[in-house]
């Protein structure tokens, strides 16, 4: 967008507002927001979005587990996430006998409803910005050893003053690279329940195949309801725990959304790095994302080789396999979009703008050029640890009994092992050792591996003879070889000891640690210049709108349902239909074997009052908001704030927008409310939830 027509012109056409659509607002602060969110179609006020003198929209919002949004739908704490946010509790009910991963589960009432230790759910009660408490006494002259020190202290403090005397918790989060902080005191139920889940051919139709992709097809949703003691009030699981009764629930809309409407999503999106400088994202571009995503494709080509073999190999390592895939595919879309749109060119302009500006102001001066230093130094421990992580780690017997700690007591190794070999193949991992350690040895800046092991490896000829040698002399190979240790607690710990897998997972990890520590301290100070540098883009550009990158809290996007152009010559719908899902129909290809029970919905046509006015059910929509990881499950509302769909996904193209939005092709995904409820219906049966549940046409 930027064009080089003299500096002084670059640094005013920098002061536009943030373009159309971008942008992660925090909801305490949205009525600075709302004149522009009602000038594009939003019917409600600002009190309606987050209020603390009375139920607001936050107080129908979740955060699910550790990484996914969720929201309540019923005035008894029912709650809409997504499949895959609720993946991990429905394979865990699941076994041979009742397989609600392949089925579906569908409680028929509430004793029904199965509880999940360790999940919970957190509401958000309050935000407050807190800047002054936590800055309170720090001194510009301060080293950044004692502002951290003065900091932790402040905030310790601040947390303490606003949970005292409650059952809340609260946590103080930096925004702006700690120029400013915001506390969040939430309240945390444990005690969720799963109410159901569509077969994971809906749930997850169109597999790896269609994730990250448009047109799509998947039913991305599961229910869970919240329990409390008798008085409302969080409590661990019990019987006699009743359904929790939210101050606010979302009233659904049936009428669904036509290209244009307004739409907002608000939920918990993870981690964004919009202010980052053009060396940052020459680091993504060039060199971690081309090494995360070459590994990983080696790691799948041999999972899937391997699962076409055979079926239990298969079932083993879909999850692995999904999650593997999943951030590979990112990463593509990511590194595409981003050369696509010029990224580090549009950035370097920018910080020649900065400069410019900066020149004859001594505080922000030197601030580009020692970052830049930083980032170079950074360059090669960051690698290190990438390779670490993408190649290593990737080899799992190693990870599993080198992260055994010594000490670890004898049950928790069996409880362990036994999740480890369920899902092991000895096959797949021997052809991935030689396959990583190669590339590891081959990649890793040599510094960085210790030299005994070097010797070790020329001595055998190679990485990849070497590292089979390893996996062969250890006992924790094969299930057997572990099944015939494990009785003998004595036996068990010293194999793990003299483990040979153990050993050069913990060997080639004393190697990298030197790269680690120093990324981290380099990252510390780069986050410190940060937030000078992020002081002066202020002063500089005043009219701009900027937002906080996401850090998982709360917040609010907004957009319209569009349509998009992916390349030259195609037009992109904004909404899929049955009909879709009918045309994928492959019963031979996992991905795409529609279970029985839609395809005869399809056949009897009788869609009922969960069809749009074309007639046809709407599956999946396209809307034009500024999400990321952890969006997944968040409500997508229309301009009155009803419920219109489950948001679960982006498109390809738009994965760089965690760098750089670009309103042309962003896009998110959501699974459309009116599918969801079709399914909870018709193919589930279960009516009687959808009685508890507020509709409005
Ligand atoms: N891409 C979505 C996300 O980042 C969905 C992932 C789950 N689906 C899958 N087919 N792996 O979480
Ligand atoms: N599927 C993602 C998640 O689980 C959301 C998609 C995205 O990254 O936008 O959070």
């Amino acid at each position: 967008m930027l064009r080089r027509c003299g500096l002084l012109l670059v640094a005013l056409v920098m002061t536009v507002p943030s373009r159309a659509d971008e942008g992660m607002w925090l909801p305490s602060l949205i009525g600075e927001r709302i004149r522009d969110m009602r000038q594009k179609g939003f019917r409600l006020t600002a009190e309606d979005i987050y209020s603390v003198n009375r139920a607001s929209m936050k107080d129908a919002i979740v955060l699910f587990g550790g990484g996914c949004t969720g929201e309540l739908v019923s005035a008894e704490g029912l709650l809409l996430t997504n499949h895959h946010c609720g993946y991990r509790q429905i394979q865990q009910h699941s076994s041979v006998e009742h397989d609600y991963l392949t089925n579906g589960f569908w409680a028929m009432n509430r004793s029904e409803e199965l509880p999940n230790p360790g999940l919970t759910v957190a509401f958000l009660v309050r935000m407050d910005d807190v800047t002054e408490a936590v800055l309170e006494g720090v001194a510009e002259t301060m080293t950044p050893a004692e502002r951290d020190t003065l900091i932790a202290r402040n905030t310790a403090r601040v947390i303490e003053r606003a949970t005292e005397g409650t059952h809340y918790t609260a946590s103080v989060k930096p925004l702006y690279y700690g120029n400013q902080y915001f506390i969040y005191v939430t309240e945390v139920f444990p005690d969720v329940r799963l109410v159901a889940a569509p077969p994971s051919a809906i749930g997850k139709f169109g597999g790896d195949t269609d994730n990250w992709m448009w047109p799509r097809h998947t039913g991305d949703f599961s229910v869970f309801r919240i329990y409390a003691g008798k008085d409302n009030k969080p409590a661990p699981y019990s019987k006699e725990n009743v359904p929790y009764r939210p101050k606010r629930h979302f009233t659904i809309a049936t009428g669904g959304v036509e290209e244009g409407d307004f739409t907002m999503i608000y939920g918990f999106p993870g981690r964004t790095q919009q202010y980052v400088i053009s060396d940052a994202v020459d680091f993504v571009l060039n060199r971690s994302n081309p090494l995360k995503i070459d590994l990983r494709t080696r790691r799948l080509r041999i999972f899937n080789e391997e699962q076409a073999r055979d079926v239990r190999t298969r079932i083993q390592y879909a999850a692995k396999n999904a999650s593997v895939a999943n951030a590979w595919k990112k990463w593509q879309g990511e590194s595409k979009g981003i050369a696509r749109l010029g990224t580090i060119g549009k950035k370097q302009r920018q910080e020649a703008a900065f400069e410019a500006w900066a020149a004859d102001k001594p505080r922000y001066r030197d601030v580009l050029p020692r970052l830049k230093k930083l980032y170079r130094e950074l360059d090669e421990n960051a690698f290190a640890v990438d390779c670490f992580n993408e190649g290593m780690a990737g080899i799992e017997l190693p990870v599993f009994t080198g992260r055994i700690a010594p000490g670890t007591p004898v049950s928790v190794i069996r409880e362990r092992a036994g999740k480890f070999y369920k899902d092991y193949s000895p096959a797949i991992d021997r052809r991935v050792a030689a396959e990583l350690f190669t590339e590891y040895v081959k990649r890793l800046p040599a510094r960085f591996l210790p030299d005994s092991l070097r010797r070790e490896i020329d001595a055998a000829g190679g990485a990849a003879a070497y590292v089979a040698s390893v996996m062969e002399r250890s006992p924790f190979a094969t299930a057997g070889g572990y099944e015939a240790l494990k009785s003998d607690s004595a036996a068990l710990m010293k194999a793990l000891a003299d483990d040979p897998a153990a050993a050069l997972y913990r060997r080639a990890r004393q190697g990298v640690v030197p790269a680690g520590r120093e990324a981290k301290r380099l990252n510390a100070e780069i986050t410190e210049l940060y937030r000078t540098y992020m002081q002066g883009l202020r002063e500089m550009s005043p009219e701009q709108d900027f937002y906080p990158d996401a850090n998982l809290t709360l917040r609010v996007a907004y957009g319209h349902v569009a349509g998009y152009s992916p390349q030259d010559a195609v037009w992109h719908v904004p909404y899929t239909t049955l009909e879709g899902i009918m045309e994928k129909d492959t019963p031979e290809v996992y991905d795409y074997n529609v279970p029985q029970g839609l395809r005869d919905l399809h056949a009897a046509k009788d869609y009922g009052r969960w069809a749009d006015r074309d007639g046809a059910v709407h599956v999946a929509f396209l809307a034009t908001n500024h999400t990321t990881g952890g969006n997944s499950g968040s409500p997508i509302l229309d301009r009155r704030g009803r419920l219109v769909g489950i948001n679960f996904d982006r498109t390809w193209l738009s994965t760089m927008s965690d760098i750089e939005f670009d309103p042309s092709v962003c896009r998110n995904i959501a699974v459309d409310i009116r599918y969801v409820l079709f399914l909870i219906d018709r193919l589930g049966g279960a009516g009687y939830l959808i009685e508890e549940m507020t509709l409005e046409k």
